[in-house]
């Protein structure tokens, strides 16, 4: 098999002098009207996304409550020592709190925030904390930002005066200094035991709201425009192993003391839900964005209410409703005012579920039982209170490229999720041109590139997603709204690559797929204008060395017996060294005669045969039979290395679906050269596996029978690609030119019925579709004004290779 990353690098672009892109537009040539909604973001706490990220509180673990064990992220030093007490709780949310002895030398308690203190000189930062003494304590406590050597960078004295009595202080600490890994510190000499809880240290925020959102970050969404805002998840919603661990917008809401917080087990961190229901809305309203809720339907990742007892859920959500958009004189709007926002916040639209209707119901219990019946009884509630409301439902998340919506339930959107290759995305820049105009309309709630995107995100990935949604803005009266996913990650703690928007305490960074978020959005018109481009690729000439390559054979969870695996070329067999001799890899792999059984659960266990051939054209046979565990069945084919390789994949994904997939020299992520369908692989039963390799083509047989038929990927797709919006109250045309691939190619539109006075063009490009931003050079790709020439009804340009380009231009 050849390399694809390094076929990228090896592929030579032989743009012919002539090449020339013509595009022509035709003012009186209309699409689709432009969704006004098309634009929004999805905020999931992912990644550190809220807690240690947009939320700007700086104490980690400011109620104690992270670990019911120990103070984590918390020391003592001196005359001080810690530890978690359960004794006279501050509340019922906060069961534990910090009980303080000291002993009258000098002492400091210490928390090194999410990954340090970001301290800037000058800045104020508030402090607010609950304290106790049983026995009574009187003395100064000094709260103070200091570097980890102990320098102070600002600091506050507190005269404290404590009885049994939890009693709430506050005071202002300005930083002296810059240190973008501070701690805060509590320091006396004075003696006593003492308690404390809920900790709180904020910076100045965003828009200046109490309990707010750190400006950089939240200034990063602001730049996106969103039109509307998807919260709070995701798998977020739903939780993982209990219900407790879910998102309950009723626990999110109040004073942060009284706030309990909850396990994020699907990311690996407790939130403390400082962002509750109300920061979420208030977020909403602040960036100008609609907020889209999505509500739990009683299923979290590992279980489920049943069906005939999910009424409390349903309670809960239209409470939640009330609490948004209900009157002050109904129960939770009355809330919401008392909270600050008497204005009702209007959701306009609900998401009933995330991802709970896929397609293996037997395999997914968990996460799709009964999806129709529940979203039906939520839809009723729903509508009956607020007939406007737009109901958007699940479709299959993943393991299918056509999700449907399997049932007659009314439904307004249906909501979609893409992580995919940059190929993948390039390539169905025409999917939504078929869609169903009667049908309902389309939410892509999460798409994203997430194989092949370098380090942190690569320019490739943006392209991939630049043409996609260039297809969506084409095909804006079925797809209404679209989301990028996940947005935030802290660079100290990363769950889900890429994301992007990466950050530490002190700085933040976006990737090229950021840039085009925000460029989209900003340069988009109200209708379509049907755009016509005659630009062929140039003859490429693939310069790739066929590197000799082994069969091979892997399991996953799973434990396989194989047996007679047969080498074919030109019909004849080609003599296998004996199983004994093959490579073990990876996995608990035993031989006897002419078969192998595997019997470890490791994921991706692996025996390959020593011989390398360099047959272009070849068939491998083998019989498979699964004796236990998680999956299928994988055969190995096209194997250079432990990067490059291939394999047919039998009852993958939890033994629910199959496919081709590829290595794509980046570890272990592979890419599937076709859609997933489903396949089941019965225990005990043997199963006749086929691959027949011819050059880049690749078929695989089941029992005989044709399964899959795939191309091998060789390079990221190649190609341009142009389309046009206008607004014609503000006569400015909008032409979008993405070249995802090498060679620059200069460019002509013609206008008819159109006359442009003006152009300016806003391009993203780097000299690779492999370049990225990093932390240390963030704005390596950035949007940058380019040249543009006007002249009667031509507009001249060029097109650089691995390209977004934008032209704004200005009608008459
Ligand atoms: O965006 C990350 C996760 O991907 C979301 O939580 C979930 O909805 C999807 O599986």
């Amino acid at each position: 098999m050849r390399k694809v990353l390094s076929t990228l690098a090896l592929c030579t672009a032989v743009a012919s002098a002539s090449a020339q892109l013509n595009i022509s537009i035709d003012g009186n040539n209309r699409g689709p009207k432009i969704s006004p909604t098309m634009y929004g973001i999805f905020f999931e706490d992912i990644n550190h996304a809220a807690d240690g990220g947009l939320y700007a509180e700086l104490i980690q673990n400011r109620s104690f409550e992270d670990d019911p064990f120990a103070p984590l992220h918390w020391s003592a030093n001196g005359g001080a020592t810690i530890e978690l007490t359960a004794e006279s709780p501050l509340n019922q949310a906060h069961q534990k709190s910090l009980r303080v002895i000291l002993n009258g030398t000098p002492a400091s308690v210490a928390n090194e925030g999410y990954w340090g203190i970001n301290a800037v000189s000058g800045q104020k930062y508030k402090l607010s904390f609950w304290a106790k003494s049983d026995r009574g304590f009187k003395g100064t406590v000094i709260a103070q930002l200091q570097t980890k050597d102990g320098k102070s960078l600002g600091s506050s004295d507190i005269a404290l005066n404590l009885t049994d009595k939890w009693t709430r202080y506050t005071t202002t600490i300005t930083a002296t200094g810059n240190d973008s890994k501070a701690e805060f510190v509590f320091k006396t000499s004075d003696k006593g035991v003492l308690q404390l809880d809920v900790v709180s240290l904020f910076p100045p925020t965003f828009k200046n709201r109490e309990n707010g959102m750190r400006p950089d970050l939240a200034q990063m969404l602001y730049d996106m425009h969103p039109k509307f805002m998807r919260f709070p998840g995701g798998c977020f919603v739903e939780g993982q192993k209990s219900p407790e661990n879910a998102f309950r917008w009723e626990r999110t809401i109040g004073a942060i003391e009284d706030r309990p917080g909850h396990w994020n087990v699907n990311w690996g961190y407790r939130t403390t839900d400082g962002i509750g229901f109300h920061e979420y809305l208030q977020l909403a309203e602040d960036l100008g964005a609609k907020p889209l809720y999505v509500v739990n339907v009683g299923i979290w990742h590992g279980g489920y209410t049943p069906l005939d007892s999910i009424q409390p859920w349903i309670d809960e959500c239209m409470n939640a409703l009330e609490y948004a958009n209900g009157p002050v004189t109904s129960k939770y709007g009355a809330l919401r005012a008392k909270n600050g926002h008497p204005q009702p916040f209007n959701i306009e639209y609900l998401e009933i579920g995330n991802e709970n209707y896929n397609f293996f119901i037997d395999n997914n219990k968990d996460q799709s039982i009964n999806y129709p019946e529940r979203y039906k009884k939520f839809y009723d509630a729903v509508k009956a209170k607020y007939p406007g409301m737009k109901c958007i439902g699940n479709v299959e998340a993943w393991a299918t490229d056509n999700p449907s919506w399997r049932n007659s339930y009314p439904v307004d959107l249906l909501d979609e999720h893409y992580y995919r290759t940059p190929t993948w995305f390039a390539e169905r820049f025409h999917k939504y041109d078929s869609y169903d105009r009667k049908g309902p309309k389309v939410y892509v709630g999460e798409y994203a590139v997430t194989s092949q995107f370098g380090k942190i995100g690569n320019l490739n990935a943006a392209l991939g997603e630049a043409v996609y949604m260039m297809g969506m803005e084409n095909n804006s009266d079925v797809v209404a709204l679209c989301s990028y996913a996940p947005i935030f990650v802290n660079e100290n703690n990363v769950a889900w690559a890429p994301d992007m928007i990466r950050f530490n305490s002190s700085e933040c960074m976006g990737t090229p797929s950021y840039y085009v978020q925000q460029l989209f959005p900003a340069n988009i018109g109200t209708q379509v204008l049907n755009t016509k481009y005659d630009y062929k690729l140039p003859e490429r000439k693939a310069e790739v060395q066929d590197k000799p390559s082994h069969v091979g054979l892997a399991t996953w969870n799973t434990n396989v017996r194989y047996e007679n695996p047969v080498y074919i070329v030109d019909g004849k067999e080609v003599k296998l060294s004996g199983l004994d001799s093959w490579d073990k890899k990876k996995g608990r792999w035993s031989a006897d005669g002419d078969a192998v059984t595997q019997t470890s659960p490791a994921e991706g266990a692996m025996l390959i045969a020593p011989e390398a051939f360099n047959n272009k054209k070849y068939t491998y046979k083998v019989r498979a039979r699964k004796e236990s565990g998680a999956e299928g069945f994988l055969v190995v084919f096209n194997y250079e290395d432990k990067d490059h390789y291939c394999w047919l994949n039998i009852g993958g994904w939890g033994n629910s679906q199959g496919t081709i997939e590829q290595a794509c020299g980046n570890g272990t992520a592979r890419a599937q050269l076709v859609p997933t369908q489903p396949t089941v692989v019965e225990t005990g039963r043997w199963y006749d596996l086929q691959v027949d390799v011819d050059g880049d083509y690749i078929k695989a047989y089941l029992d005989g029978k044709l399964q899959f038929e795939a191309k091998i990927q060789r390079s990221f797709m190649e190609g341009i690609y142009a389309s046009t919006t206008i607004d014609d109250a503000h006569k400015v045309a909008y032409i979008k030119v993405v070249n995802t691939g090498e060679g620059a190619v200069p460019a002509t539109v013609s206008l008819s019925n159109l006359k442009a006075v003006s152009a300016t063009l806003t391009r993203l490009s780097s000299a690779s579709g492999d370049d990225e931003n990093t932390m240390e050079n963030p704005r390596t790709i950035i949007p940058v004004e380019a040249p543009v020439t006007v002249s009667g009804s031509k507009i001249k340009f060029d097109v650089p290779s691995y390209s977004v380009n934008i032209i704004k231009a200005k009608l008459k």
